[in-house]
C-alpha cells in the first residue's frame, strides 16, 4: 500500500501514520521527523531547514524533494509506505508522481481551534519521535516517553503564534492538493475529531471505499 496523508498541522497525521504503518506492515515516512533529525544533528540540510521551520514556513521544494526521493529509494519502501507530510506543494506532488504510483491519499480535516489545542499540548520524545498530548494522549508517567524513558520535549514550532502561521501556510500552499488528488480519483476525506482509535477505524473504512 502506497499512501499519502494530507492534513493541517495537528490533525493527527503522525499519530495515525504510526498505527497504519503497523497495520499495513509498511514504513512510516515523516518528512517533519527527518527534517527535525537533521536539525538536531546540525547537518547542512538541517541548518538550511531550521530557519523556515521555526517560522512555520515550508522548507524549499528542491531540498525536501531530494530528501524524500532518497528515503523512498531505501529497500524497506519497496513494499509500500505511509508518507506523512509530503507532498505539501504542487511542485512536490508533481515530483512524487514521477517517482512512484500511489494507491490513495487520506485528507484529514478538523476545526482550526482544535488544531491549536492539539499542537500546543503536544509533547514529543526526542529519541524515538513518539508523540503524546498532555490532556488527550498522555504518557503513563508525566513528562517521560513510555517506550524509552527519555524526557519529553515541546517542539520548537509548537508555540501558538508559530502554530497559527503553520495553519495559514497549510491553507495557502497545501490545501490545493486536495483538489489535485480528488481530480485523480485518489482522495479519501476523513474527519479527524474523536478518539484516536475511532479515527483509525474511519481511515481503514475510507481505504476500503
Ligand atoms: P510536520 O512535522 O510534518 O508538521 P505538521 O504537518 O505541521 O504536522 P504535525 O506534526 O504538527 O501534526 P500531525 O498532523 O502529525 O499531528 P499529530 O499526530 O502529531 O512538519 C513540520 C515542519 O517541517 C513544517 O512546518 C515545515 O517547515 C517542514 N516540512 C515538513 N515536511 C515538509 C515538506 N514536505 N515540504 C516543506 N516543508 C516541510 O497530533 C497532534 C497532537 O494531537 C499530538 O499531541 C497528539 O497526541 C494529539 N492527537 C492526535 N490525534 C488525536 C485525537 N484523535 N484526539 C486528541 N488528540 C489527538
Amino acid at each position: 500500500m502506497r499512501l499519502v496523508l494530507l492534513g493541517p498541522p495537528g490533525a493527527g497525521k503522525g499519530t495515525q501514520a504510526v498505527k497504519l504503518a503497523n497495520y499495513l506492515g509498511v514504513p512510516h515516512i515523516s518528512t517533519g521527523d527527518i527534517l527535525r533529525r537533521n536539525v538536531t544533528d546540525h547537518t547542512d540540510l538541517g541548518k538550511k531547514a531550521k530557519a523556515y521551520m521555526d517560522k512555520g514556513q515550508l522548507v524549499p521544494d528542491e531540498l525536501v524533494i531530494a530528501m524524500t526521493e532518497r528515503r523512498l529509494k531505501e529497500p524497506d519502501a519497496k513494499k509500500g509506505f505511509i508518507l506523512d507530510g509530503f507532498p505539501r506543494t504542487l511542485g512536490q506532488a508533481e515530483a512524487l508522481l514521477k517517482l512512484t504510483k500511489l494507491d490513495a491519499v487520506i485528507s484529514y480535516f478538523l476545526e482550526p481551534e482544535e488544531l491549536i489545542k492539539r499542537n500546543t499540548g503536544r509533547r514529543v520524545c526526542p529519541k524515538d519521535d513518539t508523540v503524546y498530548h498532555i490532556l488527550t494522549n498522555p504518557p503513563k508517567k508525566p513528562g517521560v516517553c513510555d517506550k524509552c524513558g527519555t524526557p519529553l520535549v515541546i517542539r520548537a514550532d509548537d508555540r501558538e503564534d508559530v502554530v497559527r502561521k503553520r495553519v495559514e501556510t497549510y491553507e495557502k500552499q497545501t490545501a490545493p492538493l486536495i483538489k489535485y488528488y480528488r481530480d485523480r480519483g485518489l482522495l479519501r476525506e476523513v474527519y479527524a475529531s474523536g478518539l484516536i482509535e475511532e479515527i483509525f477505524l474511519r481511515t481503514i473504512e475510507a481505504l476500503k471505499a
